[in-house]
């Protein structure tokens, strides 16, 4: 699937750094030279999933090891998703070639965490639109995207010519007007990452909202059922991944906080989480499985990748 393929070397780095086994770095380095083919070559970038991809592919390798040449590949990666922020509008189009009349003008709450590609290339170049562009983009986010009630949505419609915010709906979700599970997760720590990068306090406020309301719907073993309108005693599979990103938007959200009980609070319910994983998720022993948490759910709409385990959620759990 193409949005997911940085998680594996994101893992190796993460291994690396915990470990200092260089068997990890030269792998991931092996991936890294693959992904700046690959930007170089134009190779699928018709998506703003980019950030999620050359963050970890490229961008770890530069901040670890100083390499040139994923820096470069991360540098051009982001100028591929700046090509996606449609002016009126001011948001970064989600999914597809830009002139397909089903995409055009959509974004999904998941790019929340693909801005964060934007924030480094604009740290690096001092160039003021990367870094317009997430200010643009993740406003229009909290003010759409984000319900009354705290929920979000989990892709809304913009109106590409006018820049008119349209409708809200579903794409992975239960249902239009559904909360699911990992949009709200992303939610969590995209907003909070957000917040950081460019010091917006209802970004802060944004990811609060959404910290909330994930939590007043999780079941009693705190890892969420694939979409929030399921509770206990539904036999809806759960989402493993969904728990894993909230534990780390609830520590990144802890630390930027400006409210200490709070940030012991978020602290404690990513602890009451990860305890959970650890305990009810993790595979009984190493050679059980392959994956480090079992039961998520990639697509349940599309019946694709239902309660396994998936790249993403060993990320974020590792
Ligand atoms: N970003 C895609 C997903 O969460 O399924």
């Amino acid at each position: 699937q193409g949005w997911t393929t940085s998680f594996w070397p994101g893992t190796q780095w993460i291994a690396f750094e915990l470990t200092g086994d260089v068997q990890f770095r030269d792998a991931a380095l092996g991936h890294a030279r693959d992904f700046a083919r690959r930007v170089q070559d134009e190779e699928d970038l018709e998506t703003h999933d980019l950030g999620f991809l050359y963050t970890l592919a490229s961008v770890a390798p530069w901040r670890l090891l100083s390499d040139q040449a994923s820096r470069a590949a991360a540098l051009r990666a982001a100028d591929a998703l700046m090509r996606r922020f449609l002016e009126p509008a001011g948001i970064v189009q989600a999914w597809g070639d830009l002139s397909d009349p089903a995409q055009r003008g959509r974004t999904i709450i998941d790019s929340l965490m693909n801005m964060p590609l934007l924030t480094w290339a604009f740290e690096q170049t001092g160039e003021e639109r990367y870094a317009d562009a997430v200010r643009r983009h993740t406003t229009q986010l909290r003010e759409h995207i984000l319900r009354e009630d705290d929920s979000t949505f989990h892709t809304f419609y913009w109106d590409a010519e006018t820049g008119e915010p349209l409708r809200g709906g579903t794409e992975q979700g239960a249902f239009d007007q559904s909360c699911w599970a990992r949009g709200q997760a992303w939610g969590i720590y995209g907003f909070a990452l957000n917040h950081k990068a460019t010091g917006d306090p209802q970004l802060l406020e944004a990811s609060r909202r959404s910290a909330e309301y994930f939590l007043a719907h999780l079941p009693s073993d705190r890892v969420p059922f694939w979409d929030l309108v399921y509770t206990d005693g539904s036999d809806a599979p759960r989402d493993s991944s969904a728990g894993a990103i909230a534990v780390c938007g609830l520590l990144e959200l802890a630390a930027l906080e400006t409210d200490p009980a709070l940030a012991d609070r978020w602290r404690a319910e990513a602890r009451g989480i990860l305890t959970s994983l650890i305990a009810n998720y993790a595979p009984e022993t190493p050679e059980a499985s392959d994956a480090l948490i079992l039961h998520s759910v990639y697509d349940l709409p599309k019946d694709n990748g239902i309660d396994e385990g998936t790249l993403w959620g060993d990320y974020f759990y590792l």
